[in-house]
């Protein structure tokens, strides 16, 4: 038995044997049981705008839904502090709550505010008419050369005729903005069309489509032709237009829609004492995601890297792997028990990984500080967490937050946690140890 296969089967040990199995929706009256392993077969990831743009750990919207029904009321204020690409305000809309997402990075508040504002479909159908005549009089006026972004490495990236086909859709929409810009709606449609073009900017670039990173691998050579572009965005276009039409024909059954998305920080989100109702979220695995560098060429498309390098805008993510060298110089510690052996063990190899995993949990300390003042009395933050591997050891995530959540500096209570399982279908490894998934951790606030 490899060291991996070991670990995940201690894992497993730990997780209940007890498999509930859903197939969709999970009726809020059901109580899953503390330490109880549920497994969802999701039938909603591109249910409405959901599968508008892939996104790194998404929720499938099962479990965010059972959440909101089973923790909040009709007209309560749920907040996403991580919210990424929106599963949670998407949730909480559909479900008649004010909905607040926030997140730090630039992409998915992009996804989120699109995924989320129903658009008039007569108004959204002119747009997309005048959209691909836009295009196409740039492809037809064969001396026109549109500005192409400039960033590290981007020939490599991208073959020359793709960069000539996505500047001209980004131009269009730029044109057709500055057109429109005293139309309220237009922000929306804006908004619509970016992330359209985001969504198809990682399949016609030379990247891997294999893997969450962005990378370029030797053996990895895409069959991209010219054209491939306009084909693409236009298809992904038409079908994220549907999904939008159905959105809108079931934003204007709910009684109200509110949804807030204001510019914040998990850590510092702007937001009143005692104001909200409910908390959920997924925050990043430690050691797994670099987001910046993962959306780095969409965001070097949409302009909306800042200036200065993509380092200083790692460095505000919580589980950010971009730390200084003094940072490390010496063994950090917690005083939290199930965490200050890890740290101990992980420096033995890894003095940098050590510190990173401690900052995480730093990080997550004053994140849970956070919820703790915004949230109402006897309201409830839940958290999704997986466990992961690091250096040759398993971090359990859960059981340290857990321990940091009920601490004397923070001051939650454990309602319960139970196991949510996804399948993995390609792995082969004995049966119960394909189920891998995260924990969900249900605190209240006393
Ligand atoms: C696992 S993803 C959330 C995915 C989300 N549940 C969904 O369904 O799309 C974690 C998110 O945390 C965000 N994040 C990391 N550090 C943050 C911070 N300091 N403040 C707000 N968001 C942060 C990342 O940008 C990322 O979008």
């Amino acid at each position: 038995m490899d060291i991996l296969t070991s670990m995940l089967s201690e894992e497993a040990q730990e997780e209940p044997s007890e498999v509930i199995e859903v197939e969709g929706d999970i009726d809020p009256h059901f109580d899953i049981p503390n330490q109880g392993k549920i497994l969802i077969i999701s039938n909603d990831q591109s249910y409405l705008t959901h599968g508008i743009h892939k996104f790194p750990a998404k929720f499938f919207p099962e479990l965010p839904r059972y959440l909101i029904r089973k923790y909040s009321n009709t007209c309560d204020i749920v907040l996403d502090p991580m919210c990424g690409s929106g599963t949670v305000v998407l949730e909480a809309l559909l479900n008649k709550r004010v909905a607040i997402g926030i997140d730090i990075d630039p992409i998915a508040r992009l996804i989120t505010r699109a995924k989320t504002t129903p658009i008039d479909s007569d108004t959204l159908s002119f747009a997309v008419q005048a959209l691909t005549t836009q295009i196409q009089e740039l492809i037809n006026s064969s001396n026109y050369r549109p500005s192409i972004p400039e960033f590290h490495y981007r020939d490599n990236w991208f073959r020359s005729f793709v960069l000539q086909e996505l500047a001209i859709i980004s131009e269009s929409i730029e044109i057709l903005l500055s057109r429109h810009i005293d139309q309220g709606e237009w922000r929306n449609i804006d908004d619509f069309f970016r992330v359209i073009l985001s969504s198809i900017i990682r399949d016609v670039s030379n990247a891997d489509p294999h893997c969450t990173r962005t990378v370029l691998r030797k053996n990895v050579v895409k069959t991209i032709s010219p054209g491939d572009t306009y084909k693409k965005f236009a298809e992904t276009l038409i079908n994220h237009c549907a999904s939008m039409s159905e959105l809108l024909k079931i934003s204007k059954t709910l009684d109200f829609c509110d949804v807030r998305l204001p510019i914040g920080n998990a850590i510092e989100t702007g937001l009143d004492d005692d104001s909200i109702d409910l908390a959920l979220t997924s925050p990043p695995y430690i050691n797994a995601v670099d987001y910046p560098r993962t959306h780095q060429l969409e965001m070097y498309w949409l302009g909306l890297v800042g200036d200065g390098p993509l380092s200083n805008m790692k460095r505000k993510y919580i589980g950010t792997e971009t730390v200084y060298k003094d940072e490390y110089s010496h063994l950090r510690t917690s005083g939290f028990d199930s965490l200050d052996p890890l740290l101990k063990k992980i420096y033995s190899r890894d003095p940098r990984r050590s510190y990173i995993v401690f900052k995480f949990f730093e990080d997550m300390k004053d994140q849970l500080m956070e919820m703790y003042r915004v949230l109402r009395p006897k309201s409830y933050y839940c958290v999704v967490i997986g466990n992961n591997v690091i250096r040759g050891n398993l971090v359990k995530s859960h059981q340290i937050l857990t321990e940091i959540a009920t601490s004397d500096d923070v001051g939650f209570k454990i309602e319960k946690s139970f196991f949510s399982g996804v399948i993995r279908h390609f792995i082969k490894i004995p049966r119960r140890e394909r189920i891998a998934g995260e924990w969900v951790l249900v605190l209240r606030k006393p």
